[in-house]
C-alpha cells in the first residue's frame, strides 16, 4: 500500500505526462499547425480535476492543514511559495481554458493566448512538482508519525471516492494516450 507522500509522487507522474507535452502543443500552434480544440479542452479538464482539484486539493485541505498543525509556517518557504503555485496554475489554466474556446471559434488571436498559457505551465510544473518531491514529502515523512501518515492516506482516499476513481482513471488514461500521441 502506498503512503500519502507516494500517491502524492505518484499522481506528479501523471501529471509531468500532461506538462510534458505542453511544449510541444505551443511548438505546433506557434509553427501555425492546427491542434484539434477537443484535445486543449481535455487538457484544461485534466488540468482542473485531476491537477487541481484532486491534487492541490489533497494537498492544501489535508497535506498542508496538518502540516499546520505540526506547527510548520503557512507562509513563506515551503508551504506559502508551494500555494502560490498553485494559485498561478489556476490562473494559467483558466487563461488556456478561455483561449481554447476562442480557439474553437476559430478567433485567430487565439493562437497568442494558447501558445502562452501552455508555455507557462512548461515553466511552472516541473520546479513545483520538483520542490514537493524533493522538499515537502521528505519533511512530511520526517515530521508525521507513522499514525499520522496512515490517518492522511485515509483521508486521501475518502478524497479520492468524492472525486470518483471512474474520472480520475479516465484521466490517467487520456494523460497516457496524450503523452504517446505528442510526447
Ligand atoms: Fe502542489
Ligand atoms: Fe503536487
Amino acid at each position: 500500500m502506498k503512503s500519502p507522500t507516494e500517491m502524492l509522487e505518484a499522481e506528479h507522474r501523471v501529471i509531468a505526462r500532461i506538462v510534458g507535452i505542453t511544449p510541444v502543443l505551443a511548438q505546433k500552434l506557434d509553427e501555425g499547425d492546427v491542434i484539434k480544440p477537443d484535445i486543449l479542452k481535455s487538457i484544461v479538464e485534466f488540468m482542473r480535476i485531476y491537477a487541481d482539484k484532486s491534487h492541490h486539493g489533497k494537498e492544501e485541505d489535508l497535506l498542508f492543514a496538518v502540516l499546520s498543525d505540526k506547527g510548520v509556517p503557512m507562509q513563506g518557504c515551503p508551504i506559502g511559495a508551494l500555494v502560490a503555485d498553485h494559485v498561478s496554475g489556476r490562473s494559467l489554466v483558466r487563461h488556456l481554458s478561455d483561449s481554447a474556446e476562442a480557439y474553437a471559434r476559430n478567433e485567430p488571436e487565439a493562437y497568442e493566448g494558447l501558445i502562452s498559457s501552455l508555455r507557462g505551465i512548461t515553466a511552472l510544473y516541473p520546479g513545483h512538482i520538483w520542490k514537493e518531491d524533493y522538499l515537502l514529502f521528505p519533511m512530511t515523512n520526517k515530521l508525521l508519525s507513522p499514525e499520522e501518515l496512515e490517518a492522511l492516506r485515509r483521508e486521501f482516499e475518502k478524497a479520492d471516492l468524492r472525486i470518483g476513481h471512474d474520472t480520475l482513471e479516465r484521466l490517467a488514461r487520456l494523460a497516457d494516450d496524450l503523452e504517446r500521441q505528442f510526447g
